[in-house]
């Protein structure tokens, strides 16, 4: 099935006059990157500023709520925000595979309108949400679209989450290639020390960030650092404050807040 098929597979379905939804959505190269820990920081960030930012994770994969602590509890306690990990994550699946496989594998019909749906409750308790993707763009989400689909259904621009090392500048500019073919406009990219224990002695490193914004016309918010024992709240929010210039994820939300 192709992209465009997708697309418009979805476009039919629809609802008119549906809710515009008020956030950002942060997507990365890959799973693993960093998405929940960005998501986190950012929105701690942001809350630090007496913004009412939320948190959701539409689909989780590879771990039950209560499992030890999931994408969901992370996303909780690095932002201090009070809801219960199943009302941040309303899908939760145990198999360690893309969403679209592991909601068919536990039989749950994993559709957009469901997915929409289960948002709508924290869309309401907040000015706007920072929602977290599941692995990359290109990532199965339902029988028939990926998560830039699902992206592009709530209307809502991207972060990019990226390793600093070699291969980053390829997987970004994929990913925003992707993005930008389903509409989605890219709101930055964060580099994220993630691969801190090779990408310090990496010597594409430095020069990564720079390919990334003038390669595919993108602006890099920061490096993000990678943070040594616990990511509490304060140490998320120190992270963003003196790494990273997040003016422009404020601009958007002040917009969209404010529109
Ligand atoms: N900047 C960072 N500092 C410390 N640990 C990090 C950082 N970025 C990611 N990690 C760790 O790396 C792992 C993957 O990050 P995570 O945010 O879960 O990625 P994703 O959400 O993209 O799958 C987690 O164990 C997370 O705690
Ligand atoms: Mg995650």
């Amino acid at each position: 099935m192709t992209g465009s098929h997708v697309s418009s597979v979805h476009g039919s379905e629809k609802p008119p006059g549906r809710k515009r939804w008020r956030g950002i959505f942060v997507t990365g190269t890959d799973t693993g990157v960093g998405k929940t820990v960005i998501t986190a920081a950012i929105a701690a960030a942001l809350r630090s500023e007496g913004q009412n930012v939320g948190v959701w994770k539409p689909v989780q994969s590879g771990a039950l709520l209560g499992e030890g602590i999931t994408d969901a509890e992370r996303l909780l306690r690095g932002t201090g925000i009070g809801e219960r990990p199943e009302q941040v994550a309303p899908f939760t699946f145990a198999a360690p595979l893309a969403p679209a496989l592991a909601a068919k594998q536990a039989g749950v019909d994993l559709t957009m309108a469901g997915l929409l749906a289960a948002g709508e409750p924290l869309a309401e308790r907040y000015d706007a949400l920072l929602i977290e993707g599941a692995g990359g763009a290109a990532v199965p989400l339902t029988s028939d679209a990926l998560v830039a689909d699902f992206i592009a259904e709530l209307g809502v621009p991207a972060l990019i989450v990226a390793r600093c090392g070699l291969g980053t500048v390829n997987h970004t500019l994929l990913t925003a290639a992707l993005l930008r073919q389903r509409g989605i406009p890219v709101a930055g990219v964060v580099m994220n020390e993630v691969d801190h224990a090779t990408s310090r002695n990496d010597p594409s490193t430095a020069a990564n960030a720079e390919l990334i914004e003038r390669y595919g016309g993108l602006c890099v918010l920061g490096q993000f650092p990678w943070i040594s024992g616990e990511a509490t709240m304060e140490r998320l929010v120190r992270a963003v404050k003196q790494h990273m210039d997040i003016s422009p994820v404020r601009q958007i939300l002040e917009n969209v807040i404010n529109s």
